[in-house]
């Protein structure tokens, strides 16, 4: 029995009273329209956990966009449609964007055979997502409204708090899955079932067929959610880093993560690879920003120069002042170089002295010369050599 419980109240407390309506409304529109209208996918499951969410998706048992294009004749706002997948997002007056999708009513036995009605059509669309916990439907259609929809036993994996998939080719399908059963278990503490854990030690080979793009994405929603460590030791249990890399996370790595404190995940691609020897080749394929192939061509400059511990911060300053500062900050993170380690925590600490129009106000005349005056003068404040404005002026004027 998948239809036996109904969610009105928790809906009603859960979103704000302007979402309530509007869910009201499209399911009344539903009925006049003659379609099946489902909430779906994670918002249905963060009702039933009582968690906030507004990302509101839904399945139209017939023409989406047709649906869409009533609800913003009905409602105002406008509707992007997408007639090669059968998809519209609708923005509302309110400016609230609502994904709508079709599934198909009907099927063909053969091509030349009449449709059939096939009532269960969402039973398929909801069969084809990633886990159970998400592949639960709500109806909004007016006698049905709040009803839930599980045909896979979605609730009880919440009461279970397990992520399991809904079939065994889920993962080869789309290998991305791996991640996202991280960061879900990650995110609710649930457990992945056995057979979802033993199928993603099965596929992790796969995420090697990923575009750079949608694995950095993955990584990057593991550090929205603040779980990117805990979740990169996870992908290490699950035998990812092993089969993509050819790495073994140790504490060493883990360390390093921890560290590590961006919002760009190829920063803790870098993190991994780095311990190897061919770290700058295997992680060029995932420098896809300006940025990150700039972090990258860097970290290769700054690994080439040799530097001892017999060298003040003030020479160091000299050899490593071209580079950004941040990626110079994670040279030395990633290499454990104790005394670029200080540099940089010095060069974070301390503020020039002088500035252009200190030697403007000196009777000097704007030139390139000042940039390196103005070099030279830190590299000696980096060694503690001139401490105050006074000295600095003094020193400027010793060069007159
Ligand atoms: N989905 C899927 N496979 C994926 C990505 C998404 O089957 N690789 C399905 C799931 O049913 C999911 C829905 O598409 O619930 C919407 O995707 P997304 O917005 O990424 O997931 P949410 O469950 O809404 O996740 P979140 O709570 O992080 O927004």
């Amino acid at each position: 029995s998948e239809t036996e419980e109904n969610l009105i109240s928790t809906i009603q407390e859960q979103v704000p009273v302007t979402i309530f309506k509007l869910l009201r409304r499209i399911g009344d529109l539903a009925d006049e329209q003659k379609v099946n209208v489902y909430l779906i996918g994670g918002i249905v499951r963060d009702f039933i956990l009582k968690r906030p969410n507004e990302d509101i998706d839904i399945v139209v048992e017939g023409d989406g966009i047709a649906f869409a294009q009533l609800l913003s004749a009905q409602l105002g706002g406008n509707v992007k449609s997408h007639e090669k997948f059968g998809t519209a997002t609708w923005t509302n007056l309110d400016g609230l964007k609502l994904d709508i999708v079709t599934c198909r009513t009907e099927y063909y036995d053969s091509p030349a055979s009449l449709p059939i009605v096939r009532p269960s059509n969402l039973k398929e669309d909801l069969r084809r997502r990633d886990f159970t916990i998400n592949a639960m439907a709500l109806q909004l259609n007016k006698s049905y409204f709040g009803t839930i929809i599980d045909f896979f036993q979605g609730r009880e994996d919440i009461k279970k708090q397990q992520i399991r998939i809904l079939h065994t080719l889920s993962f080869i399908e789309d290998p991305t899955r791996i991640i996202r059963a991280v960061r879900f278990s990650l995110r609710f503490k649930y457990e992945l079932s056995p057979q979802t854990w033993s199928l993603a030690v099965d596929a992790n080979s796969m995420l090697r067929q990923v575009s750079a793009t949608r694995f950095l994405h993955e990584l990057e929603l593991l550090i929205k959610e603040g779980t990117i460590v805990a979740g990169i030791q996870f992908l290490e249990q699950l035998g990812v880093w092993s089969s993509l890399f050819d790495v073994k996370v140790n504490n060493e790595i883990i360390s390093t993560l921890y560290q590590t404190d961006t919002e760009d995940p190829f920063h803790y691609i870098v993190a991994l690879l780095f311990p190897s020897k061919n770290w700058r080749k295997a992680s060029l394929r995932y420098a896809l920003s300006a940025k990150q192939q700039s972090l990258l061509k860097q970290l290769e400059a700054i690994a080439k120069i040799e530097t001892n511990s017999d060298l003040s911060v003030g020479e160091l300053h000299k050899l490593f002042s071209v580079f950004n500062k941040e990626n110079v900050a994670f040279y030395a993170l990633l290499s454990g170089n104790r005394s670029l380690q200080n540099y940089v925590n010095k060069l974070n600490h301390i503020k020039p002295l002088l500035t252009g129009s200190d030697l403007i106000a000196l009777g000097l005349d704007p030139s390139p010369k000042f940039s390196e005056l103005l070099h030279q003068l830190y590299c000696l404040q980096m060694d503690d050599q001139i401490t105050t404005k006074d000295d600095a002026l003094d020193w400027v004027k010793t060069l007159l």
